[in-house]
């Protein structure tokens, strides 16, 4: 078995997996980068093996194209990653969408089954993927990325904010059930952070000015850099005795 930590990182092609994936790099781990578009993991990886900080770390990076909610996918991922390197040590079950904003009753019904196969059933099939290693192991971290959207109520987040409710539940329930065998599990909850899935304009990073009227306090908005922090800390042995929370990375968002 390789001395070397891995981590599965689901939508790892931009945004906060990306951030995520040079982040855990840095650290010096094994990342397993996994999108949907082969184009932006190869991407990705091109950022890890360009960063001096990571090659200082020997950190590295390989890629993987899939959709998390298809049945086997991550399984089979999950399953290669251990035979090839003998462990696997850590998920981010980042990936997801934000295709629509609408309130409950403008909610297709397209809009909803695709919102909740990707954010809800990809995030399971992600952690069903790597559990039974991790249980076989004694030992493993995961972090699913839930949402200020599943904490509070949003206008015209039906299906996004309901699909994000339904993570921070998921997580907590694996939580209490993976305990005894040696394996935590915790949500992030970030608030706006600027990344492609906002389809509205944001303000530039550290420019003050609400993503949405009356929407952010200050410090203002996010980077993805900030998120990775988060994850990676849960990940780290630095949080071995935190398991089942939802961790609030939002500026505050959540607590005026
Ligand atoms: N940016 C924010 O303000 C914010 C706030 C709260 C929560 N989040 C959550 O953070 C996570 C990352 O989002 P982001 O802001 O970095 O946006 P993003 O759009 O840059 O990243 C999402 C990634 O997930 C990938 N993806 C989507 N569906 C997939 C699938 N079926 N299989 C594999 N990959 C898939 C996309 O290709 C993309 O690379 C999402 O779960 C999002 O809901 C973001």
């Amino acid at each position: 078995m390789s001395e070397q930590r891995v981590v599965l990182i689901t939508g790892a092609g931009s945004g906060i997996g990306r951030a995520s994936a040079l982040r855990f790099a840095r650290e010096g781990w094994r990342v397993v980068a996994i999108g949907r578009r082969r184009e932006k993991v190869e991407e990705t990886a091109a950022a890890i093996a360009a960063d001096a900080q990571a090659r200082a770390a020997g950190g590295g990076c390989q890629t993987a194209a899939l959709d998390v909610a298809e049945a086997g996918a991550m399984a089979a991922l999950a399953d290669s990653v251990v035979e090839a390197r003998g462990r696997l040590d850590a998920l981010v079950a980042n990936a997801g969408i934000a295709y629509a904003r609408h309130a409950a009753l403008e909610t297709s019904d397209e809009d909803w089954d695709e919102t909740l196969r990707i954010n809800l059933t990809g995030v399971h099939r992600s952690c069903t993927a790597v559990l039974p290693h991790m249980v076989a192991a004694g030992a493993g971290a995961i972090v699913t990325i839930a949402s200020i959207a599943g904490q509070v109520g949003m206008a015209q987040r039906g299906s996004y904010g309901t699909s994000k409710a339904g993570v921070i539940g998921y997580t907590r329930n694996l939580a209490v059930d993976y305990a005894p065998h040696g394996v935590r599990a915790n949500a992030g909850r970030p608030g706006f952070i600027v990344t492609a899935i906002h389809r509205h304009p944001l303000p530039a990073p550290g420019e003050p000015g609400p993503a949405e009227p009356g929407a952010q306090p200050p410090p203002g908005l996010g980077e993805p850099e900030d998120a990775a922090a988060a994850i990676w800390f849960l990940c780290s042995d630095d949080s071995r005795w935190i398991t089942g929370v939802d961790l609030s990375v939002d500026g505050g968002y959540t607590a005026w």
